[in-house]
């Protein structure tokens, strides 16, 4: 409230005006570090004058001037709307029935709201002649210097109107050389990292995939300003991400004058949104932050806010876990299963997941990936025993139990796509492709919402003792359609919008259980799935040196809290490389541990690491989950990639490094820590090994050492990798 009141006065101040008599002007949308001012101009239009580091007083910014000229379109509108002088890319375009296609949104009022933590500023525009309304949230999140903006769109005109571009937000930057950070990949090489230096145009980060949206590319990003290089602790940097399943698009628009606009919201291609009179549309939200010390704080400023108020499990602890896939595939009797739980025991893993493979019978039964998909019995011929019996048995070992499900998908081979066939996505007269001989089901359908609210609640109850719940989703769109929708342009945002209805209803049942959004691997990794599921998949390569690729881009956004990451076998089945397993034990630490193999195939030394690395990660997983994460060099960079958890009060911090490339045997990397107090003696030793790789193992330092030189450890040959406790000695 006191920065409430300061704008206020700052702005009384120049004015020279009483409270009552004052017409605000200026809106200071403010963290402690960051500051977003928005200005109503004489125009009555509202525009973005700044976002970045505080300015002070934000009444400065009257009278100001872009100096750009009136042909070449406007200065940075708030929400730009396609019509008027703005020609840009559009946050907003609508047509309306006379066929006018223009919209010109002026200032109405504002409100502005505090909670502890939060302030949220809400902005009323309106389009005179055609009274669409359009009120901007913005919610400033204090601590986290993270504004989450989104809009809602009015249709206050007496009859229906189109909604061509519906963006969530709209962000401008000035003039200058500004570095782009973002991801492309594909099944098993998800979040691999592209950086480019933003030239005039538009560059656009888009899906039109419609599900499974994040394995090509992600709706995040991070922008380096005024910097043609990365940097981890120097610089500002802006980072976004939009909470949406769906299909989206963030459009990077330099103009003429070199200016940068980002729009960023739900993808409007081949979704032209009816509004009918007094409707209302609702965006998903997107996530801003912006960092003054580099790419490391904007990474942990997005860690932060999302593990206290957007990611369902908020950092509680997921449990290390075997899970059955790679170890068995679809191959397995009620005896594979207990004797894998044995084993997890043994190794003192926490739970146990039975993957896919378990479910409908006879001609349809689930023994490859081609059959059994929606009908969601256990295959009692394969599981006599039922599912209760293993959960049951996975209790008894002091284990929990999961599960796997893919309720929004048939196969072809199942009764459900005869019983019903209106049930699947499809376009009038057209082929119905399939994918892994499975067809999307339409979750635009109310019945099918039931449906697969059921698959989930049943699965539920086939044991009193389901901990966690892997829902996965295989395939994408084609041909999309819906035998129910009237308007089939509403079925890419209607079937995001139904699944999380699906979600909320899930959770208000089963507030408790642990759910793992899983699609093909990294396929459903965004803000909108974390509102309701506690961690994601991130990618069905296990292999460890391709996690490194895949940890280090999804950890620029998301945090580690919410990333499974498992041990597999070798040689890899996904890329057939050979990696020792205390480098696989050591790159699953960076996230929520989990095994994928055979244990019966590990030897018995083998057994003895496993046992000893899941029993060490517990000492310092709650660094992972809570901690400040740190990188300390990039995979991308060099020989080595090296992270680091610290705690918040700096009294202990994990550190974990790795060579990935072979250089030379001299030459031995250096790893300047981060985060730690520097008038601290910090103690360092070396985990999962009896050999330490660093001269200085069991030694105290100072911070300032650790920090300012910081640790040479023998990491020479491929595949080296050490974990390291540093712990306050006090
Ligand atoms: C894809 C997932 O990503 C895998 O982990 C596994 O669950 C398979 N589906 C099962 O079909």
């Amino acid at each position: 409230m006191k920065k409430i009141i300061a704008a206020f006065s700052c702005l009384l101040m120049v004015l020279g005006l009483s409270a009552n008599q004052v017409e605000p002007l200026f809106l200071n949308v403010a963290t402690d570090n960051s500051s977003l001012v928005l200005g109503v101009g004489q125009d009555g239009k509202l525009y973005i004058q700044h976002y970045g580091a505080p300015v002070g007083c934000e009444s400065q910014f009257e009278g100001y001037q872009t100096g750009r000229r009136v042909d070449y379109g406007t200065d940075d509108f708030a929400y730009p709307a396609r019509g008027g002088r703005y020609y840009n890319q559009p946050a907003l375009a609508v047509c309306y029935a006379d066929g006018d296609c223009n919209t010109e949104l002026t200032y109405v009022s504002h409100t502005i709201t505090q909670s502890p933590s939060v302030v949220k500023t809400e902005i009323l525009l309106r389009d005179v002649k055609t009274l669409l309304e359009v009120t901007l949230i913005y919610e400033a999140y204090q601590k986290e210097d993270v504004i989450v903006s989104h809009s809602v769109i009015k249709n206050g005109g007496k009859k229906r109107v189109y909604l061509d571009s519906y963006a969530s937000s709209s962000m401008a930057f000035p003039a200058g050389k500004h570095l782009l950070t973002h991801f492309y990949g594909s099944w098993a090489r998800e979040m691999q990292v592209a950086r480019e230096i933003l030239t005039p145009g538009v560059k656009t980060i888009q899906n039109r995939m419609g599900i499974r949206t994040t394995h090509t590319e992600n709706p995040s990003f991070l922008l380096s300003l005024h910097s043609d290089s990365w940097s981890e602790t120097q610089g500002e940097v802006v980072a976004g991400a939009l909470a949406w399943s769906g299909n989206y698009k963030l459009d990077f628009q330099m103009d003429e004058s070199q200016k940068l606009v980002v729009i960023a919201g739900i993808n409007p291609e081949a979704a032209r949104y009816p509004l009918d009179k007094g409707a209302e549309f609702e965006t998903p939200n997107m996530i801003w932050t912006w960092s003054g010390e580099g790419a490391g704080r904007a990474s942990r400023n997005l860690h932060d806010w999302s593990r206290r108020y957007q990611c369902y499990s908020q950092a509680e602890v997921v449990p290390t876990l075997l899970n059955s896939w790679e170890g068995a595939y679809f191959d397995f009797t009620t005896r594979t299963l207990t004797d894998m739980i044995d084993d997890a025991a043994d190794m003192g893993l926490e739970m146990f997941v039975l993957d896919d493979g378990w479910f409908a019978s006879g001609e349809f039964a689930r023994n490859d990936s081609r059959h059994g998909l929606g009908d969601w019995e256990v295959n009692a011929e394969k599981l006599p025993e039922g599912i209760d019996y293993i959960a049951d048995y996975a209790h008894q070992k002091g284990l929990k139990f999961g599960i796997w499900i893919e309720p929004e998908m048939v196969n072809k081979a199942s009764r459900l796509a005869q019983e019903h066939p209106e049930w699947i996505v499809q376009s009038k007269d057209r082929e119905l492709t399939t994918t892994r001989g499975q067809w999307v089901l339409d979750l635009t359908n109310p019945q099918v919402q039931d449906f697969v609210f059921g698959v989930f609640d049943r699965t539920m109850q086939l044991s009193d003792h389901i901990d966690y719940i892997k829902w996965d989703c295989n395939r994408h769109v084609e041909s999309f359609g819906s035998t129910y929708l009237k308007d089939q342009e509403r079925f890419y945002v209607d079937y995001t919008q139904a699944l999380y209805k699906i979600m909320r209803r899930i959770r208000a049942k089963y507030p408790e259980v642990i759910i793992q959004s899983c699609s093909s691997g990294g396929g459903r990794v965004d803000y909108g799935a974390l509102a309701y599921f506690d961690e994601v998949w991130t990618s069905d390569n296990t292999e460890a040196l391709s996690r490194v690729f895949i940890q280090y881009g999804t950890n620029l956004i998301y945090p580690a809290c919410v990333t499974g990451s498992h041990v597999s076998a070798v040689p890899s089945h996904q890329t057939g490389n050979m990696t020792p397993l205390k480098f696989r034990f050591d790159i699953a630490a960076a996230g929520r541990i989990g095994m994928e193999l055979q244990p019966k195939d590990l030897t018995a030394e083998e057994k003895v690491f496993a046992r000893q690395a899941i029993s060490s990660y517990k000492t310092y997983r709650d660094l992972v989950f809570s901690g400040d994460l740190y990188r300390l060099c990039s995979p991308y960079d060099g020989n080595h990639y090296a992270i680091m958890y610290a705690s918040k009060d700096k009294s202990r911090a994990v550190v974990m490094a790795y060579c990935i490339r072979y250089q030379a045997r001299t030459l031995k990397p250096y790893f300047r820590l981060q985060g730690l107090d520097p008038d601290k003696e910090y103690k360092i030793y070396e985990l999962n090994t009896e050999n330490s790789s660093f001269w200085g193992n069991g030694k105290v330092f100072s911070g300032k050492y650790l920090m300012n030189h910081g640790i040479n450890p023998a990491l020479l040959k491929l595949y080296d990798s050490a974990i390291f406790m540093i712990e306050e000695n006090k």
